[in-house]
């Protein structure tokens, strides 16, 4: 009987597995997750220490800033009528911001602390962008570009990937964060489709504290208008040479490219602000606002014009499956849950039998 039982629990929790796979293989807008590559040996203790002591202040000023990338599907026409469609059914969803449990003074009073550069190598090549903190439940997470974690270029992901809050002129205010899982959609994996050139980040914790509760976090935004005021930061090469934070305001529209659902907004800001935060009802006195998109690209065709993916149902699928990743613990979760029905399931059919065959 005990062996029977195994054998048909094991037979059981392979064919879920199956399913759940063919299903996300198949769907172009999933989310796609990858846990740091480290070494199986490596305790993620020593991974985060190897991993920060690697990012030396060498390292981080020979780091190229990403170039903002113009590529294909965008047809070379603005305002095209062959423009896709919105689902107006859509309903906008609010996360709302926090507050960091102590207000240490920033390094550049006057900007948010939730937003930094990340520093990641692509093959041998060093490299920087931009990002910021977004509310989550594991208190970990950071929007960044698709382009900052998965290459345009080797069509791989990324390595050795850190977030430095508030980095300001080779300083590190609020430490070096290491990331633990690489998120991103899988169209962006598979085509470099623009409208998914959106990522999620999720950090160790420092010292045993998370991101979220030292720097605090901004809201976010789903299915919101394609018109507003936004804020959009980063650390640009041409401004103080990715060594200052710096921002762009204006408000943003609908370009109306062939097949593109993002948005553009009159900035000059131009490569290594790759994945810095666009927000919207953003006040310099809160520091805070909604964040709704991140900076993509600019077009050689009109060079002070950024573009940033929309944040919608697909954004908002990768965000709910990301903010509640608390780690390696989490998924295995769901196994030992399906283990113990599975045993439940066939206990009971067990004590029915027998019953059975007592009666
Ligand atoms: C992909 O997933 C989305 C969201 O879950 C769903 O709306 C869509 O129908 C799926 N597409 C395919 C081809 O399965
Ligand atoms: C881990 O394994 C690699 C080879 O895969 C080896 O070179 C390294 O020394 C090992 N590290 C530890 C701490 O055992
Ligand atoms: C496209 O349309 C927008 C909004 O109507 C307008 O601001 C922009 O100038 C147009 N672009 C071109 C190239 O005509
Ligand atoms: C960065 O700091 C150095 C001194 O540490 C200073 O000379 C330089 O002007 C600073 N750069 C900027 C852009 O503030
Ligand atoms: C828009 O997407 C459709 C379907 O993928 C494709 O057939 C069409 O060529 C695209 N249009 C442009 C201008 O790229």
């Amino acid at each position: 009987m005990h062996s029977v039982r195994i054998v048909i629990f094991f037979w059981l929790s392979g064919a879920l597995k199956n399913i759940n796979k063919v299903s996300s293989e198949n769907n172009d807008s999933l989310p796609v997750k990858i846990n740091i590559q480290k070494p199986a040996n490596l305790s993620d203790e020593d991974y985060v220490k190897q991993t920060t002591d690697f990012w030396t202040d060498e390292r981080l000023n020979a780091a190229i800033p990403v170039p903002i990338i113009e590529k294909n599907p965008l047809p070379t026409v603005e305002n095209s009528t062959d423009t896709i469609t919105f689902n107006k059914n859509e309903r906008p969803t609010l996360v709302q911001g926090t507050l960091p449990a102590s207000s240490i003074m920033s390094r550049r009073a006057g900007y948010p602390n939730t937003v930094g550069k990340v520093y990641f190598v692509d093959r041998s090549s060093l490299y920087s962008c931009s990002a910021s903190v977004v509310t989550a439940d594991n208190k970990d997470l950071i929007f960044t570009a698709g382009h900052c974690i998965y290459s345009t270029t080797n069509y791989a992901f990324v390595t050795n990937f850190i977030f430095i809050p508030q980095y300001h002129n080779n300083t590190r205010p609020y430490g070096t964060w290491v990331a633990r899982s690489l998120y991103a959609i899988s169209s962006w994996t598979s085509y470099l489709d623009l409208n998914y050139d959106v990522a999620i980040v999720l950090l160790y914790t420092s010292s045993g504290q998370h991101i979220q509760d030292i720097v605090g976090s901004q809201a976010v935004g789903f299915n919101y208008g394609h018109s507003a005021t936004v804020y959009s930061f980063g650390y640009p090469i041409n401004y103080a040479n990715t060594e200052i934070m710096t921002y762009c305001t204006n408000t943003k529209y609908f370009p109306s490219y062939s097949n593109y659902t993002g948005d553009a907004v009159s900035c000059t800001m131009n490569q290594g602000c790759s994945g810095g935060p666009w927000f919207q009802s953003f006040t310099f006195s809160s520091l805070s606002g909604i964040q709704t998109s991140v900076n993509s690209f600019i077009r050689t065709a009109t060079p002070n014009v950024m573009y940033g993916p929309y944040f919608g149902s697909t954004v908002l699928s990768l965000y709910n499956r990301a903010k509640v990743d608390s780690g390696t613990t989490s998924s295995a979760a769901p196994h030992y849950i399906f283990s113990g029905i599975y045993l439940l399931l066939f206990g009971l059919l067990q004590k029915f039998f027998q019953s059975l065959y007592l009666n």
